[in-house]
């Protein structure tokens, strides 16, 4: 591991393609004064997320784990002006910070956030979705996977963040987090409707990986 390369490659990445944007700044700067961890997306992650919106034409986006909002401003400004995207978050404290930087990037109208344990917040949506972002605890992964395949339209995506922390994955005795993701890829795996894939990726959020997950039916 390089952690030191891959962060100054994200850095040079990142001024090489993404515009500077005083809105997602301040919304991480307020993160960190408020002391929330620093877990978010990377900038070219959530552009990614983006670009992954507009290619499925996402007019309605699911996300679980809200935390300061910064995946969701990257994902809601994808939608068209009547699009809509709910997220999902457990701490009332990053819920907070959250509504704070949604409403100064003039998003409130677009997102909405649910407060509660996602488990108990999922039972009370109304699908299709068009995209997922499962970002939240990880042991719970199977169970959100069964969620987000249950509100997603034909032909929608769901995309799972951290499924390979820093090689845990491969590792069947591993931590609780591994094992959730270990088994929602054994359900992915069996199941017809979808067809998916998982990449590795490195940069200033360490070793880790994203997987996509197309539903076909
Ligand atoms: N998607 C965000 C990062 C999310 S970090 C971004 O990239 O900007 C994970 C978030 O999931 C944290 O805010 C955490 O509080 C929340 N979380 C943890 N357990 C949860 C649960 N059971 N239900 C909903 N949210 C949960
Ligand atoms: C953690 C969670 C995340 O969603 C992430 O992107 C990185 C780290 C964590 O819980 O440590
Ligand atoms: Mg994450």
């Amino acid at each position: 591991m390089d952690q030191d390369a891959f962060t100054a490659v994200d850095a040079y990445l990142v001024e090489a393609l993404i515009d500077r944007d005083e809105i997602l700044d301040q919304a991480l700067s307020d993160a960190r004064a408020a002391g929330l961890p620093m877990i978010n997306v990377a900038p070219n992650q959530g552009k990614l997320l983006a670009m992954l919106a507009e290619l499925v034409g996402a007019r309605r986006i699911l996300e679980i784990g809200t935390l300061a909002g910064y995946s969701a401003i990257w994902m809601a400004r994808a939608l068209p002006p009547d699009g809509q995207l709910v997220t999902l978050e457990y701490e009332p404290k990053h819920a907070e910070v959250a509504r704070r930087n949604i409403e100064r990037a003039g998003l409130a109208g677009r997102i909405e956030i649910r407060v509660g344990a996602a488990l108990e917040t999922l039972p009370h949506l109304r699908g299709p979705f068009d995209l997922v972002f499962i970002d939240a605890d990880k042991p719970s992964n199977p169970d959100y996977f069964e969620w987000a395949l249950k509100l997603s339209r034909p032909g929608g995506l769901i995309v799972v963040d951290n499924v390979v922390r820093s090689g845990g994955v491969a590792n069947p005795k591993g931590d609780a987090s591994a094992r959730g993701t270990r088994r929602m890829f054994e359900i992915i795996a069996a199941e017809p409707r979808v067809t998916a894939t998982a990449v590795q990726t490195v940069g200033s959020k360490g070793w880790d990986g994203f997987c996509l997950v197309r539903v076909v039916r």
